[in-house]
């Protein structure tokens, strides 16, 4: 592939780029349940593509040549914070939730070698996000995952207790996990930290954005962000149930000293002046803060809750639906609207590939299918039981999973 040596005019651009598109999940029909959040709003989606077109070429990089974008940071940041309960002030916005995770574990590092601790440990329940490996990897420090109950699925906090030690910094709960879609006992895990003296960060990347209206629309919602005491970062992502589209990210700390240590400055002896930044990013693109500022302020208050009832009506009628198809069981009851779907005789996986056949992409784990919902999916609840019921009578009448490669090494290996 070459540069083209004479540039394309638009239209012939544009249809190429379509045409490259035949083999993409067709999110916007409702039958894909993640990577995706489709909150089923044309208004919205206008917004965000009219906003992101005033700020295309800006640069986060330097608030003094763009404060707008700086405002719209904060302001976005502080709005979140308000509504997990924090304060506003010490929190901003990162790419995504592999960001945020990426920076809390950077502070908890930078507070661990404040305290002469050569290689600082942190300790997470096994569901954590794959994002702490990740940052421990490039960080360099241990990670320690204690188990889960096999029935709830929630962390163990006597394991997670028994394994904090002085090399210890931070320990972590999700609000939820994503496998099972259950909220950790945030505050036993965060009276630990507190006793340690040590951080306690909540990885609400999924729920941040939905648990505060779930709270709202009276949902049962246990403790987990800043009015339990102990926590000290809480990470959630407004590209996802804050339906901004990618790119956009909350880390909000309790205190503006951790904060603070996000920071890395150079003072100029580079040559080429003096550069600070408060994420991994140098150049921070403009449309992904503007987009989640447009979208906290689009939706509001009323728009984000009519979206939770929309969710949770949603979330309702598949659980009493899938329980309903014999064969098939949630395995734990979420406390939000992600779920694992299982099978004690049923192969899960061949009942993915007869989904898969009928252009339905529920993603897979090793307990079976993972559903992850957005308030679209309230349209295609009945035709999603249907084919969930055909597919399992397919598989019980005798068709095996075509046993395709699942992993990205198989699939980078064939392509
Ligand atoms: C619980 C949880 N934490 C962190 C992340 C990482 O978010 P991102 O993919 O935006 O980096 C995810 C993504 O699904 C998640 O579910």
């Amino acid at each position: 592939m070459q540069l083209p040596a004479h540039g394309l005019p638009t239209e012939e651009l544009l249809d190429q780029l379509r045409a490259n598109r035949h083999d993409d999940a067709d999110w916007r029909s409702g039958r894909l349940f993640s990577l995706v959040y489709h909150p089923d709003s044309p208004e919205l989606e206008d917004v965000l593509a009219a906003v992101s077109r005033e700020y295309l070429a800006e640069n986060a990089l330097n608030p003094f040549r763009f404060p707008s974008l700086a405002r719209l940071e904060q302001e976005t940041a502080d709005m979140v914070a308000d509504l997990l309960h924090g304060t506003a002030g010490p929190g901003g916005l990162t790419s995504g939730g592999t960001e945020s995770i990426l920076v809390a574990v950077y502070v908890a590092r930078a507070v661990a070698r404040e305290r002469g601790i050569a290689r600082a440990k942190i300790v997470t329940g096994i569901t954590v996000h794959p994002a702490f490996a990740k940052a421990c990897h490039l960080l360099d420090v241990e990670q320690v995952r204690v188990g889960i109950d096999p029935v709830t699925k929630r962390l163990l906090v006597e394991e997670l207790r028994a394994a904090v030690d002085d090399r210890t910094i931070l320990l972590v709960a999700s609000a939820p996990n994503y496998p099972y879609g259950v909220i950790d006992p945030v505050t036993e895990v965060a009276a630990i930290a507190e006793e340690h003296g040590i951080l306690c960060h909540v990885d609400a990347c999924l729920g941040g954005l939905l648990l505060p209206f779930w709270e709202r629309i009276g949902e049962p919602v246990p403790p987990w962000d800043f009015r339990v005491s102990g926590v000290t970062s809480i990470s959630a992502d407004i590209h996802k149930y804050g339906y901004s589209f990618k790119g956009a990210s909350v880390l909000i700390h309790r205190e503006r000293a951790l904060y603070e240590k996000q920071w890395w400055f150079d003072d100029g002896a580079w040559g080429g002046g003096l550069y600070g930044s408060p994420t991994p990013a140098g150049t921070r693109p403009a449309p992904p803060i503007a987009g989640a500022w447009a979208a906290l302020t689009s939706l509001g208050e009323d728009g984000y809750v009519r979206l939770a009832e929309k969710v949770r009506d949603t979330r309702n009628a598949l659980l009493q639906g899938i329980s309903a198809i014999e064969g098939l069981r949630v395995t734990v009851d979420p406390d939000l609207s992600v779920f694992e779907v299982g099978s004690d005789d049923v192969d899960m996986d061949a009942v993915a590939d007869a989904l898969q056949e009928k252009g339905w992409y529920p993603d897979r784990q090793p307990g079976g299918l993972h559903l992850m919902l957005s308030p679209y999916h309230a349209r295609i609840t009945d035709e999603l039981l249907a084919v969930l019921t055909e597919a399992v009578a397919q598989v019980r009448g005798g068709r095996t999973s075509d046993a395709r490669p699942a992993t990205y090494g198989a699939t980078l290996e064939t392509s």
